[in-house]
């Protein structure tokens, strides 16, 4: 098979890790789907800058049709985030047959079944297991292992900005404003960490999470959001004295057929296992009727963590390519839930 061509949107923190595995990593991804991989053009919006990886320069643009244009790129890899023109690159990808594998939880929380309409009717694929907790593979767990159940709790720590700012500040007594920067030097925080620290990005997850374990058309405005920005010190040391943690937990509770999702700063007790999820890591919790409890963990941001995820799904596309199934898969009809308000 010939070696498939990788269009990559973003070369930060977590398009480097993508061409750091791609590279790492040919040999092994090779001898699992039969091709060779290659990044064969890189969308930056400076050509110049200095970067941490090195790379032929002759594959960087800062023309993005160079890319989605570019009749021999199979697979594009978005990871330079935004919403609106994003979404106009992947459709116009989609629509010439490319395969697409995303990062972006604002435009999959806002836009994915859009997106996955206009990919089923190319026969495209388009995976998007990095927009949630990073390195730990929860989208796929909820579509294909918990195929068979009926899930009626997803509840977690779903954003590593966040959860690294409170454990700095409940273990270290560390100020708010320096953890931040400290998480945004990481790598760790959006472009706008005013996401992650509202709660926006939380909500982002948890509207992915829950229309995929609920199999239910959630809207991001379903979801109730508070974020972390108003937690002092003095409110940490408050709940740890009380025998809690305070953590950023994102809860989508499902019965029969209404649901509730929010996210808001939540007193966990230090004996449940989601209050030792410190720093980066995240955790996510789930609850099937017939499974019981289950729980999942790992690091939920960061350069390497994230683009396993991208990569495992690059790998899978390369599969269905082999298999010639592209986008035949994990198509679902969801049946229209309730939203539970407080008058019902
Ligand atoms: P960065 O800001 O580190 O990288 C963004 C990259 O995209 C840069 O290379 C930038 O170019 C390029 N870029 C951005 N906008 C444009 C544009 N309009 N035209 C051309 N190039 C552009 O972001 P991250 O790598 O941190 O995040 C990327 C995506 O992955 C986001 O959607 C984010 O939400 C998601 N994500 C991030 C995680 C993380 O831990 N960081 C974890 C999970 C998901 P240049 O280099 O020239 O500035
Ligand atoms: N800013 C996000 C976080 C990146 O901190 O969780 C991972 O989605």
């Amino acid at each position: 098979m010939k070696p498939i061509k990788v269009g990559l949107l973003g070369l930060g923190t977590v398009g480097t890790g993508v061409v750091r595995i791609v590279e790492g990593h040919q040999e092994d991804l090779q001898s699992q789907t039969g091709s060779a991989i290659e990044i064969a053009k890189v969308l930056v919006s400076n050509k110049s800058k200095a970067r941490d990886i090195s790379i032929d320069a002759s594959k960087l643009t800062e023309d993005p049709w160079e890319i989605i244009h570019h009749p021999d790129i199979d697979v594009i890899v978005e990871v330079m985030g935004g919403i609106e023109q994003t979404k106009q690159y992947i459709i116009e990808a989609l629509s010439r047959g490319k395969h697409v594998v995303t990062a972006n939880k604002d435009l999959m929380a806002l836009h994915g079944p859009e997106i996955l309409a206009v990919a089923q009717e190319h026969g495209c694929d388009v995976l998007y297991e990095a927009s949630v907790a990073g390195g730990i593979p929860i989208i796929r767990t909820l579509i294909e292992g918990f195929s068979s159940d009926r899930i009626t709790k997803i509840m977690g720590i779903v954003n590593g900005t966040t959860n690294y700012i409170l454990t700095k500040m409940s273990q270290e007594g560390a100020s708010y404003s320096d953890v931040l920067k400290e998480a945004q030097a990481l790598g760790y925080a959006e472009a706008d960490p005013t996401s992650d620290v509202e709660g926006l990005d939380a909500a982002r997850k948890m509207t992915i999470l829950a229309t995929l374990g609920f199999r239910a058309n959630v809207a991001l405005d379903d979801v109730s959001v508070q974020g972390i920005s108003s937690v002092s010190r003095e409110d940490i040391q408050y709940a740890k004295r009380l025998g809690y943690e305070l953590k950023l937990l994102g809860i989508a509770e499902r019965q029969d057929d209404e649901f509730s999702i929010s996210v808001q700063p939540t007193m966990v007790k230090q004996t449940h296992p989601i209050a030792s999820v410190n720093g980066v890591f995240n955790a996510v919790y789930v609850h099937g009727e017939a499974v019981g409890e289950t729980m999942f963990y790992g690091p939920g941001a960061g350069g390497m963590p994230t683009a396993t995820s991208i990569v495992a799904d690059l790998v899978a596309v390369v599969k269905n390519l082999k298999l010639g199934v592209n986008g035949k898969q994990g198509i679902m009809t969801y049946k229209e839930k309730k939203l539970k308000t407080d008058e019902q």
